[in-house]
């Protein structure tokens, strides 16, 4: 897209971080805004934050039940006629340093439900609509996580992400094919200093295990360096200037800490020679290798 005046830009997770900074970025750039997020209180708050820069309106949305997704497209057309462009960006960590045999259904099943299916209703919702209309663009949240190998945060997590990357990447061969003016892309962004450590506040009561059997020291101690990690990560507002950016020059891979490539490099290289998987980049700033 290269002329944001006048569109609509639709956001899921914009209560919070990168969501939130996306929607102010969006609303500077001259769009209507439509925020969305399953955090009532927070979105209120972010609703009216973007309304003193520019038009703006939400509906509280949970990214996993499809209904909801598509009560936001129609939210959206009621207000500002079409989406234009799409950020599905709401997104949960999970619990940290638990081993894939560790976590629990509801951990698999949570941060599945947000992660992946958060970003499938989005396009199936979205996408045709887009289609409907010839043109816009899609900006699906994956993470750092989505492109190398690790262990850290929690294999749902990479699992969630690495399926993101590999959707973008089916769409963009689709939309080259057939719809050649709509774009999609794919942000991975390494540490940015958001609230996600506190995202078991988002865990609904249905998944939340009554005790969770395999918190372990290592667990404790792998969370605690996570949280500094993310405490000193990019502020959010650099990355929504840098998705600002890659939207404007369609972009696809949209990366927010540059020593990533050496990390993604070292995997694929690894993949080649038939070696080991290599430690991930987030997964070195936590243990310290
Ligand atoms: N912060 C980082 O270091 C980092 C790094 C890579 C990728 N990401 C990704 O960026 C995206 C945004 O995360 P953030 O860091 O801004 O975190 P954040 O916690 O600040 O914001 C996430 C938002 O998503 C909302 N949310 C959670 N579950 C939801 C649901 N079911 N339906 C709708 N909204 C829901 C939360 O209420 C919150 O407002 C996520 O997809 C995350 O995986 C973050």
């Amino acid at each position: 897209m290269k002329d944001l005046g006048g569109k609509t830009a639709v956001v899921t997770g914009a209560a919070s971080g990168i969501g939130r900074a996306m929607a102010i970025r969006w609303a500077q750039a001259g769009m209507n805004v439509v925020l969305s997020d399953v955090d009532e209180v927070a979105l209120d708050v972010a609703i009216a934050e973007v309304s003193e820069v520019g038009p703006a309106a939400g509906l509280p949305v949970d990214v996993t039940v499809g209904s909801d997704v598509d009560d936001l497209l129609t939210f959206t057309v009621d207000h500002f006629d079409r989406a234009d462009l799409v950020c599905n960006n709401a997104g949960v960590a999970g619990p940290p340093g638990h081993a894939p045999h560790e976590l629990t259904v509801e951990d698999w099943q949570w941060v599945l439900d947000v992660d992946l299916w958060g970003v499938i209703h989005g396009i199936r919702t979205f996408v045709p609509h887009l289609l409907s209309h010839g043109d816009g663009h899609i900006v699906n949240t994956a993470s750092q996580s989505g492109l190398t190998s690790g262990s850290v945060i929690s294999a749902a997590y990479y699992a969630a992400k690495h399926a993101v990357v590999a959707i973008s990447e089916c769409q963009f061969h689709d939309f080259a094919e057939r719809f050649p003016a709509v774009n999609v892309s794919v942000l991975c962004p390494g540490p940015v200093a958001t609230n996600i450590m506190n995202d078991e506040l988002h865990r609904p009561e249905r998944l939340k295990p009554v005790l969770n059997p395999t918190t372990t020291d290592r667990s404790d101690s792998i969370g605690s360096a996570m949280r500094d990690v993310i405490e000193s990560g990019r502020p959010p507002h650099e990355v929504a200037n840098i998705v600002h950016d890659a939207v404007l020059n369609n972009e696809f891979y949209i990366f927010t800490d540059p020593n990533i490539i050496e990390s993604v490099a070292a995997r694929h290289r690894a993949i080649e020679q038939r070696g080991y998987p290599p430690t991930g980049r987030m997964d070195a700033d936590v243990t310290g290798d």
